[in-house]
């Protein structure tokens, strides 16, 4: 038995996803999906559990957005929340609730947290110089400030990060900052702001973590708490001037909101309050700690990787503050992914949005969620291409399950006009196998392993395949009609138990292959016993999946490549900073000449590297350059091209570099020669 088979109660929660815009294959795949996928595993356990998720409507994230579209961020709250809450219905995502970080009864409990917090001294007071826009006489939160990344000089990083290179800043690091509301230099002022001591916490934190080592956390997980703790936890304000959030509830902090990570994640805690309001449930049970601590919730946090801190250090710290609120038990974190050969993006649209899969393949979510299960980035970033999608659906879905629960039931149809005549499945083998499923899926899906507890599922299907395929149902059906309604009827009983093992990962079709057997309910719990009996009448044969064909996913494909290209942004020529001055003799000390390349070939095993023979006037001699990806060596034989020949040599790749070509680059970073006149000769110096 699993170590979270234990527990009477569990409190799940899924990422409150930022309500400032619609969700994308990116988000179903990192927090959602699995978490449903878990829950409903629990559910057919008949376990006590509650599922939690809502919007989270604070933060920069709505406030930027607000500005970007020109309108208030409580209009954008309540335009995504209502889109994402029907996305998420949509796609069978199973909350008990969906709630709102912007509703009162959050509000109340947010500020009940900071106060209890505050009342116990745990906070640090302090007073710091930060930027503040006199235009709009107010400060700027990191997100309100761009400037030049010291790292990479990229003119447009943010005040917390820089986006082209990843390095993670702070305001003050960024070379002439600007303020994004009116577009003038803030000015430095000093303001308040209250600290979590986490360097306090910091003690506690390496135990709870070790513990959670042994409880099996995934390591990618585990590790990146390691590293923060490695590097030492600094405190970290949660307090802002902004004036979007929940107001600091201190009399002298007015004007001021709460940090929206401290507010976000007491979130899953206010979704619960009212979830057990409106069903007359007990709240604390699913959150307190209980006399005894075997009564004790299990909480499981499902994310994506960029929330492991706030869900590992800084929420628990929280609570751990706070003294009465259970711990998460597990963080099950997903990393990120991709999509054609490239990071999901909302701001160039280079994603699949769930609403408009659904208007594009209507009634098809449980090939989305099949696909996207099969394909989760659990253990590493992983990647969604429409090609896997179609070969998915096709090869597993229709050839695998879809094509053994068709052939059993047409048979079944034929021979015996779809009616049973045996109750239970008799064959030792396959029952075997069916009781073997069950437990490897269960075993799988308790440690977050989902992408194996569905293949376990398909290969049951398989060995269905086989078995029909050993027995020659068809065959037998007129020399051995005795066997043949057995193997038949074993048939059946299998796909019973297929439709049992589905439902965690495909909730519609497992629906539907009920209807198909003609079974009353539509869910099956684990312990139930199919109503597979003698006398049972069957459904007429319908298929539960269809081929995806060719011109499906080029359609998919020519609309991506179509909606990257209107959202990319004009292109702007990168041009680095003015370097020094340099004197005459530092000029002259450079030898470039003019040349001609006499031959050029690939550098084998490199991308990016040809071998050229160059005819520089005064010997002839090989150059090795990284222009591999923008010529066929064959185009450029006889180009005339600019050559510094005091280059000190080097050898790459085992070849010895004479000198370097000179090149320049376009807008896309393609580069072409620095070419002089056709009338220059070979060896005339470059001055
Ligand atoms: N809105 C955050 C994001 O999208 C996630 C918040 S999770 C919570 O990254 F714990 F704070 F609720
Ligand atoms: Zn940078």
């Amino acid at each position: 038995m699993s170590e979270l088979d234990k527990f009477k109660r569990y409190t799940v929660t899924s990422a409150l996803p930022y309500a400032n815009g619609p969700l994308h294959i990116g988000h179903l795949a990192g927090a959602y999906l699995p978490a449903d996928t878990f829950v409903r595993h629990l559910r057919l356990k008949r376990k006590d559990v509650v599922y939690i998720c809502g919007s989270d409507e604070h933060g920069a994230a709505i406030t930027i957005k607000a500005k970007k579209e020109g309108t208030t961020p409580q209009e954008i709250i309540d335009k995504y929340h209502n889109q994402i809450k029907k996305s998420f219905g949509d796609f069978g995502i199973g909350f008990n609730i969906y709630h709102r970080t912007s509703s009162p009864i959050h509000h109340d409990l947010s500020q009940e947290f900071f106060l209890n917090l505050y009342e116990k001294g745990e906070f640090i007071e302090k007073e710091s110089e930060q930027y503040y826009d006199e235009e709009f006489d107010q400060f700027l939160a990191d997100r309100y400030i761009i400037g030049t990344c010291p790292n990479c000089k990229n003119d447009g990083a943010y005040g917390d990060q820089c986006e082209k290179c990843g390095t993670s800043l702070s305001p003050t690091d960024l070379i002439n900052p600007k303020s994004t509301l009116s577009g003038k230099e803030p000015i430095l002022r000093l303001t308040k702001h209250w600290y979590l001591p986490l360097d306090k916490y910091q003690p506690w934190l390496e135990d709870w973590l070790l513990e959670g080592k042994k409880n099996k956390w995934k390591s990618n997980v585990y590790g990146q708490c390691s590293s923060w703790l490695k590097s030492g936890l600094q405190p970290r304000s949660m307090t802002r001037d902004l004036d979007w959030g929940i107001d600091v509830p201190l009399e002298e902090a007015k004007g001021k909101k709460l940090y929206v990570w401290m507010d976000a994640p007491i979130g899953y805690i206010s979704a619960t309050k009212q979830w057990a309001i409106d069903n007359g449930k007990d709240w604390k049970l699913y959150w307190k700690n209980q006399e005894k601590e075997e009564d004790n919730s299990c909480l499981l946090h499902f994310i994506g990787k960029d929330n492991i801190v706030f869900h590992c250090i800084t929420f628990p710290s929280i609570l751990h503050a706070h003294g009465e609120y259970i711990l998460p038990q597990n963080v099950p974190a997903n990393e990120f992914l991709n999509l054609e050969g490239d990071k999901l993006s909302t701001s160039r649209n280079h994603a699949v949005w769930l609403h408009e899969y659904l208007d594009e393949f209507p009634g098809k979510q449980d090939e989305l969620r099949f696909v996207l299960t099969s394909i989760l980035p659990e253990t590493s970033d992983s990647e969604f291409t429409w090609k896997d999608y179609q070969a998915r659906i096709n090869n597993e879905l229709v050839a695998i399950l879809g094509n053994f629960v068709n052939r059993v039931m047409i048979l079944m149809h034929k021979y015996y006009d779809g009616i049973l005549e045996q109750s239970t499945l008799n064959d030792v083998d396959l029952s075997n196998q069916v009781g073997n499923t069950y437990s490897e899926m269960d075993e799988n899906l308790q440690s977050f392993k989902f992408r194996q507890g569905l293949s376990s599922v398909i290969d049951l299907a398989r060995t269905g395949n086989r078995y029909l395929t050993e027995k020659e149902p068809w065959k037998t059906f007129k020399t051995d009609p005795e066997n043949t309604r057995v193997v038949l009827e074993n048939c059946v009983q299998l796909i019973g138990h297929l439709g049992v093992l589905m439902q965690p990962f495909l909730p519609n079709a497992s629906k539907k292959l009920f209807q198909l057997l003609n079974l009353e309910n539509d869910t099956v719990y684990y312990d139930e016993a199919l109503d597979l009996k003698k006398g049972h009448q069957l459904n007429k044969p319908e298929l539960l999946f269809e081929k995806v064909e060719d011109e499906v996913i080029e359609r998919q494909l020519e609309k991506l490549k179509q909606k990257t290209q209107a959202a990319a942004p004009e292109k702007t020529p990168n041009i680095s900073e003015a370097k020094e001055n340099i004197s005459f003799e530092q000029f002259a000390a450079m030898d470039i000449r003019t040349g001609t390349i006499l031959e050029a070939e690939k550098v084998a095993k490199t991308k990016k590297l040809l071998k050229l023979k160059i005819d520089t006037g005064i010997d002839q001699r090989t150059v090795v350059s990284g222009i591999a990806e923008f010529f066929e060596p064959e185009s450029i034989i006889g180009k005339k091209v600019s050559i510094l020949v005091n280059l000190e040599p080097r050898e790459i790749k085992g070849i010895q570099s004479q000198g370097m070509i000179l090149m320049a680059e376009n807008l896309d970073g393609k580069l072409s020669f620095v070419s002089p006149g056709d009338e220059t000769n070979n060896g005339s110096t470059v001055r």
